[in-house]
């Protein structure tokens, strides 16, 4: 049974090797608090890919295994591997994981709030020693002019405008790869446009990959190529952008505007589960 997954999983990587592959991880908090139970994806290179789900389903903590960040909180990935470029990263130190190229944009914004948004960008660039860090803070400021007039300190800009300040901050690492946490929560719908409307030209622009983890999976599936709906620790369903925003069950779980996540694909008949990770 291995085998014949192994063989297959060669051929597909053959087509359209991914930048990063989780393979059938396991997290645990505390040693104790099993968090992820055997979760995979796969993100193209160049690519947006969506990681959707309710509040607890584990998107934060996958984000955080992804990126080292894990150690931070007792936490650990107990099984399975996670590869960038080819290689493990898994256990690695959070730092050395950003100088690989991974950057995450923690939930909620961290920015420091009592340094300027300029000094605030220049900390994105920590384990850069090039001559470009001028130029990335001009083009920071270019995708995101009212950065540039807001001089004061940080902890005095509006939400929007600390979320795109965490963004611009990711970019002066040079990544290849951005992880978003929720970069929605807290913003008006028209900011949630105009924040979007960055993160595809950003994409697009850079070429940097994205793995955008939202809760609003209306907006997420807007600019990504492809999905993956999580809960309770694992992926219950994936797709293509089109094909997840065409599926009945999450039109009527995530895209129905309520926000009554109670219900759950495990209890539908309708429903089910791709074997393709068993
Ligand atoms: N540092 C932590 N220690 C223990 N449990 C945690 C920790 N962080 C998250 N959890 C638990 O892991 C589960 C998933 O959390 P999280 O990854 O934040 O989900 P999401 O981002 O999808 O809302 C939740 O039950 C949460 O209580
Ligand atoms: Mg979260």
């Amino acid at each position: 049974m291995q085998t014949i997954e192994t063989q297959i999983d060669q051929t597909s990587t053959a087509a359209t090797a991914p930048i990063l592959a989780v393979r059938n991880i396991e997290v645990v908090y505390d040693d104790v608090i099993l968090v992820l139970r055997g979760l995979s994806l796969d993100v193209p290179k160049g690519s947006i890919v969506a990681l959707l789900g309710a509040n607890g389903a584990g998107k934060s903590t996958t984000l955080k295994a992804i990126s080292g960040l894990l150690k931070t909180e007792d936490g650990e990935v107990t099984r399975g591997e996670i590869l960038f470029d080819g290689e493990r990263i898994d256990g690695i130190d959070p730092e050395k994981i950003v100088r690989r190229g991974i950057f995450q944009v923690m939930e909620g914004r961290r920015i420091v709030a009592d340094m300027t948004s300029l000094e605030n960008l220049r900390l994105g660039a920590f384990t850069r020693s090039d001559g470009g860090i001028a130029a990335d803070i001009d083009m920071v400021f270019n995708y995101f002019p009212r950065l540039k007039e807001r001089t004061g300190l940080a902890g005095y800009l509006s939400g929007g405008e600390q979320q795109m300040l965490a963004i611009g901050r990711a970019l002066m690492a040079r990544p290849k790869m951005i992880l978003m946490d929720e970069p929605s929560m807290g913003l008006s719908p028209l900011l949630v446009k105009e924040v979007f409307a960055i993160i595809q030209a950003i994409n697009r622009d850079l070429g940097v990959t994205i793995l955008l983890v939202e809760q609003n999976a209306r907006a997420a599936l807007s600019v990504a190529s492809h999905g993956y709906i999580m809960e309770q620790g694992k992926v219950v369903l994936d797709g293509t952008a089109d094909e997840l925003r065409d599926n009945e069950d999450v039109k009527e779980f995530y895209l129905g505007g309520a926000g009554d996540q109670r219900k759950s694909f495990k209890n539908l008949k309708s429903f089910k589960r791709r074997k393709r990770w068993l």
